[in-house]
């Protein structure tokens, strides 16, 4: 399956959430291959530091650029599972992902700003289910604070109702120190000594590729 980390907004937590899924499918033993279609290189960068780490069970890592259809494709039959994060904007890396993936996951924030640029995504996305119809996309609310709010769900069902292509993700990632701490040490939070951090990556893994006890 091709999975797509994209949105129209910067800093969501896309690369984050990309390479804490391509760790725990390395841990599970799924044959996993990261595409990196952001000039920033966050993706990349985290598979450098990594890889130097002969302990941590390896993940592949490609980076593309414009264009991506072809090569996602091409990858996706060549490894069990396909993760593709891109940059928080609007471009050809994005548009082109989300023709060739199966699911995509846009990270938010449950603020208002973050909604609002929400909306042009939806275009996109109907745009793309025109040439993609099976293309399945959800919202997942990312770095939500860690003292749970009663607002929190109110503000997801507002986003959904602005938002008609998109489901809402039954997983929060909040906002913990230790993915910035996992990042640096090319390690995903699965590999880390925190069980919350874990507890979600696990819990998002399991919605997107199931459970594999
Ligand atoms: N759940 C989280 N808790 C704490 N910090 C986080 C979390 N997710 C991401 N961050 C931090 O927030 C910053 C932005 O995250 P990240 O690079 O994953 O976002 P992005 O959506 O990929 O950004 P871009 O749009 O620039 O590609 C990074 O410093 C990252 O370490
Ligand atoms: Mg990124």
């Amino acid at each position: 399956m091709i999975l797509l980390l994209g949105g129209e907004k910067g800093g969501t937590g896309k690369s984050t959430v990309a390479v804490n899924l391509a760790v725990w499918l390395a841990q599970v033993g799924a044959d996993v291959v990261l595409i990196d279609t952001d000039y920033q290189r966050t993706a990349s960068n985290f598979i450098d530091r990594r890889n130097a780490n002969s302990d941590l069970p390896r993940v592949h890592c490609v980076e593309k650029y414009g264009n991506v259809f072809d090569a996602a494709r091409d990858l996706s039959k060549r490894y069990g599972e396909v993760i593709i994060d891109a940059g928080g904007r609007d471009s050809e890396e994005l548009r082109t992902a989300l023709a060739s993936a199966h699911l995509l996951y846009c990270p938010l924030k449950a603020s208002q700003p973050d909604i609002e640029t929400s909306i042009h995504m939806n275009e996109l996305v109907k745009l793309a289910r025109a040439l993609n119809p099976p293309l399945q996309s959800r919202l997942l609310i990312a770095m939500g604070p860690t003292n749970p709010v009663i607002h929190e769900t109110d503000d997801a069902r507002e986003i959904l109702t602005e938002l008609p292509e998109f489901v809402l993700s039954d997983v929060i990632i909040r906002d913990r120190k230790v993915y910035r701490d996992a990042m640096l040490e090319g390690r995903g939070v699965v590999e880390m000594n925190n069980q919350k951090a874990a507890a979600e990556i696990t819990a998002l893994a399991h919605e997107i590729y199931g459970d594999p006890t």
